[in-house]
């Protein structure tokens, strides 16, 4: 079942999931990007009790942590250093290279939740090329199935830096999986992945958890072609 809200501040209403499940103790996963971030801030200013949850990422680009092009350092930013009472964080260690970090962050979601993850929440972007987590169109790794994390040796969009990647079967595993998008210039990506029909090109449009719910958070501008 496809949920699709459409309001001022999808960020903030993303940060209110996002404080909710952290609250129950849950297993999260954020995203990079920009629209993420916002969420982030707004979460972090909520300043609720993280520290039950256990945070992990949709993906990584392959940069130290320090780096300003690292997901792990934006959320770190924006949101888990910021937490009076933070939660564990399980991030993709890109600093070790696109092979030797996929395998070890493969290794570490099976060691805490098994072969078969459910998260409870899967937090995604959409990018202009209909992309989620680093999961570009035409690229070997939408095709994974047997890991749950996959190397992308070369990303389809800036920046151009090799990523690892949650694999498809990872995400359409979780519980709830919740899409934020905002701004006109996603409006076109937003409906190939989600518009009746979606477009097969589109990795956005392969979003589609089994047994499990599929939010969209969008402002007006980004809903505008659906
Ligand atoms: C990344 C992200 C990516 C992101 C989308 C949307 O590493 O780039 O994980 O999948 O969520 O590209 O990002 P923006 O909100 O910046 O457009």
């Amino acid at each position: 079942m496809t949920e699709i809200t459409v309001v001022e501040d999808p960020g903030a209403a993303v940060a209110d999931r996002l404080t909710e499940a952290a609250e129950r103790g849950g297993q999260i996963v954020l995203t990079g990007g920009s629209t993420p971030r916002g969420a982030y801030g707004i979460a972090a200013e909520r300043d609720a009790d993280w520290s039950g949850a256990t945070v992990w990422f949709s993906d990584e680009r392959c940069v130290g942590p320090e780096d300003p092009n690292s997901n792990f350092g934006m959320a770190d930013r924006a949101l888990l250093s910021r937490l009076s009472r933070p939660p564990r964080v399980m991030r993709i260690r890109g600093e070790l290279g696109y092979e030797a970090a996929a395998d070890a962050y493969d290794a570490l979601l099976r060691e805490e939740l098994g072969a078969q993850p459910r998260f409870d929440l899967v937090l995604l972007g959409v990018g202009p090329d209909g992309h989620v987590a680093s999961l570009f169109p035409g690229k070997p790794a939408l095709e994974e199935t047997a890991r749950l994390a996959a190397a992308v040796p070369e990303a389809g969009l800036e920046p151009h830096v090799p990523r690892v990647t949650l694999t498809f079967p990872v995400l359409n595993a979780a519980r709830e999986v919740e899409v934020l998008v905002a701004g006109g210039d996603k409006a076109k990506a937003v409906a190939r992945g989600f518009g009746e029909p979606p477009d097969p090109d589109a990795p956005a449009s392969r979003v589609r958890p089994q047994d499990g719910s599929l939010v969209l958070f969008l402002d007006e501008a980004a809903a505008s072609a659906l």
